[in-house]
């Protein structure tokens, strides 16, 4: 496979590729000889008779069937969790790994809400990794949003090969087999798992047509394959835990597929974001980038939202984002800069928890700062923090929670404001 990938561009849309010229069945999905000897394999990503706006799947054209492998053992158990605390809590960035770890030993998890067993909620992770995969490794537990915030990635996927930098993110739909590699030699970032519906650019309403992520800047990869034969491992995670099996080949060996379940990769350099123009900072929703849906209208699953770099022109107005209480739960990392509400504690590469109902906004000296400051337009640069979103709240793990990584002082960022004037 090419580490040098040409993409297709469009957000869910029907695409046809064929990394051999006519590989692909013409006309049919699944005639009785396919073309080159190759094996037919449907994956679905949503139920056979889910409504056609949600219908996803794909056709695979492959050397062997994915049926082909010996039985998994058990490789890593899930991750254990603390008891849900409605403490505020923040991370100083995950160290590098002490030993060889590729990205799937790389893996730390924080914190979880939800079922995998049940579709719902997300798991959250942090990844420190200093070597490339030689194994493949796919999830039934769900869809990956990988957000890298230092180190290049090489995702080498069953349909194709997508290349991400910082400030770039990447979808792989679940059960979709990948290996990372690092061209670096390090990385480290977050991965959204989210066991429930998968992303979709969330509904404009009176913005219009265009704005947010636009369809055009979503891009999936050509179909690419390996040609392997010889001991292969494949990883995958299914309710909860890491299972490992055998192969005698390479997974990653679709030559062709075609439909609407694919990987794709987004810059989000390229985030046309809205803003007021007037007065007073318009609630985050407005810079959501990719939202999983719950049963319930406008109640996600969880939301990708981005803080990218924007000009503040709001006049007589708090400009940081405002203290706030919210029945929607909040996981937050930044990839590079400062964040404008906490301009000091919050590191590229660390990460927060503001669960469900809890007070928090900015830190006293950004608040200090904010109020004081001569409001003429100002542009932020050079930043990108984010959030992962969720209807439900988030529970920490038992590493999160022990983890010497953890601001045992955080609470201390709202100390000591000074009271209002009373108005008796
Ligand atoms: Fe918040």
């Amino acid at each position: 496979m090419t580490d040098n990938p040409a993409y297709m561009t469009g957000f869910g849309n029907h695409f046809s590729t064929e990394a051999v010229p006519a590989a692909l069945p013409v006309g049919q999905n699944s005639p009785q000889q396919v073309p080159f000897g190759l094996y037919a394999e449907q994956l679905s990503g949503s139920a056979f008779t889910a409504p056609r706006a949600e219908n996803r799947r794909a056709w695979l054209y492959r050397l062997r069937p994915s049926a082909s492998h010996a039985p998994f053992t058990l490789y890593r158990d899930a991750p254990t969790f603390a008891p849900p605390t409605p403490n505020r809590l923040r991370w100083l960035p995950l160290t590098a790994p002490d030993k060889p770890a590729d990205f799937i030993d790389g893996l730390t998890a924080y914190a979880a809400n939800g079922d995998p067993a049940a579709q719902t909620g997300v798991t959250v992770w942090l990844y420190a990794a200093n070597r490339s995969m030689n194994r493949a490794f796919f999830d039934a537990d769900g869809e990956w949003l990988i957000v890298p915030q230092s180190g290049r990635l090489v995702i080498f996927t069953e349909m194709g090969v997508l290349k991400i930098e910082p400030l770039q993110i990447a979808v792989i739909p679940r059960g979709v087999k990948f290996r990372v590699a690092l061209p670096d030699g390090h990385a480290t970032g977050y991965v959204l798992e989210n066991h429930g519906h998968p992303f979709r650019l969330p509904d404009l309403g009176p913005i219009g047509a265009n704005g947010l992520a636009n369809t055009r800047d979503f891009e999936t990869p050509v179909a690419a394959f390996e040609d392997i034969d010889g001991d292969y491992e494949l990883i995958q995670k299914f309710c909860g835990r890491l299972w490992t099996a055998k192969l005698d080949h390479s997974p990653l060996d679709v030559v062709a597929w075609h439909g609407n379940l694919a990987p794709y990769r987004y810059d989000l350099r390229r985030f046309n974001t809205i803003n007021t123009v007037s007065f007073d900072h318009p609630d985050p929703s407005i810079f959501t980038v990719l939202t999983s849906p719950s049963e319930t209208p406008g109640t996600a699953n969880a939301d990708f939202v981005i803080f990218p770099p924007r000009w503040m022109v709001a006049e007589h107005t708090f400009r940081p984002p405002w203290f706030h209480r919210n029945i929607m739960s909040e996981f937050m990392g930044l990839i590079t800069g400062a964040y404008d509400a906490k301009a000091e504690g919050f590191a590229p590469g660390g990460a927060s928890l503001h669960n469900c109902m809890n007070g928090h906004g900015p830190d006293k000296a950004s608040y200090e700062a904010a109020i004081a400051a001569d409001l003429k337009p100002h542009k932020i640069e050079g930043t990108m923090a984010f959030m992962f979103e969720s209807r439900l709240p988030f529970i920490p793990t038992t590493f999160a929670m022990e983890t010497p990584l953890l601001q045992r002082d955080y609470d201390q960022c709202w100390d000591n404001f000074k009271k209002a004037k009373s108005p008796k």
